[in-house]
């Protein structure tokens, strides 16, 4: 019997929740769903384009209400949430009451802060390092409530952190 069913990624903005995920759908052979691309599609609109026009707290909704369509669709094994997603216990719940395991995927905020820099990603809750700071520093407490963690450390690639989440977890 398989260990695990349904693996969500969660974490700090740039420490490769989306790549890990690519790898670890690849290895699996199944379905992978980037939370954020979900909603951009849905929404047909831009994540920047709705934080900064709507605000944080509407797109925190909207982020609800497209992860509840996203859970209900069974064929979705791998999933990565927006760094923000798993703060709000809502979502957590959902994720549990739908069979996943919650991976921490754990880094340094100097790590992360490099990723985030040089990604062509825009992400308009880390337009600086003193705000991105704050966040990683706030969130650390409830990244800690997912059921595994796994500390990505500089230098290792999304492939091992991919396959290393295979071995220990035995999907
Ligand atoms: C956010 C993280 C982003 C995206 C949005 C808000 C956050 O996703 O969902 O900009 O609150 O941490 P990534 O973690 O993939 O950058």
């Amino acid at each position: 019997m398989l260990a695990v069913k349904r693996i969500a990624l969660t974490g700090f903005m740039g420490v490769g929740k989306s790549s890990v995920a690519r790898h670890l759908a690849h290895a699996l052979g199944c379905e992978r769903t980037d939370l954020d691309n979900f909603i951009e599609e849905s929404e047909n609109r831009s994540i920047v384009d709705i934080i900064n026009t709507d605000g944080e707290s509407r797109y925190r909704e909207i982020e609800t209400s497209n992860l509840e369509r996203v859970v209900a669709d069974e064929t979705v094994r791998i999933l990565s949430l927006g760094g923000g997603a798993w703060t709000v216990e809502r979502n957590r719940e959902m994720l549990k009451n739908n069979k996943f395991t919650s991976v921490w995927l754990e880094s340094s905020f100097e790590h992360c802060w490099m990723n985030i820099k040089f990604s062509r990603k825009v992400r308009p809750l880390a337009k600086n390092k003193r705000d991105a700071r704050k966040l990683f520093d706030e969130r650390q407490k409830i990244y800690c409530l997912a059921d595994w963690h796994f500390v990505v450390k500089p230098g290792l690639t999304s492939f091992h952190v991919a396959s290393r989440i295979m071995e220990e977890l035995f999907l």
